[in-house]
């Protein structure tokens, strides 16, 4: 059974911005494109940073240390330096607003 567990309330989550989420232990960023709500693995594949410390554009976070691009809905690498896409994780919205991931 998918074990969903409470991230933030969706009207916490700047508009066509990033936030970092902490939840049970896994950090995770969280999106919000075109009223629509993501959620991928915080760190770059490639090295240090948080994704949520980037800058969100065209559906694309970039990471702030070396400009790596993923595509917010599929984790995808889009560009060097990146060789590994980054997790993604669905999400869904309960009754309240608040945003509900499954790690
Ligand atoms: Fe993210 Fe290098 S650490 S692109």
């Amino acid at each position: 059974m998918t074990n969903w567990i409470k991230l933030i309330a969706v009207d916490d989550v700047p508009e066509d911005d990033v936030i970092g989420v902490m939840a049970e232990g896994h950090n995770i960023a969280v999106y919000k494109y075109e009223g629509e709500v993501y959620a991928t693995a915080n760190l770059c594949t490639h090295g240090q940073a948080l994704l949520s410390d980037g800058f969100l554009e065209d559906g694309e976070i970039e990471c702030p240390l070396h400009q790596g691009r993923f595509c917010i809905k599929t984790g995808k690498a889009m560009c060097d330096p990146l060789t590994r896409d980054v997790a993604t994780y669905p999400l869904q919205i309960d009754d309240e607003g608040t945003i509900l991931v499954a790690l």
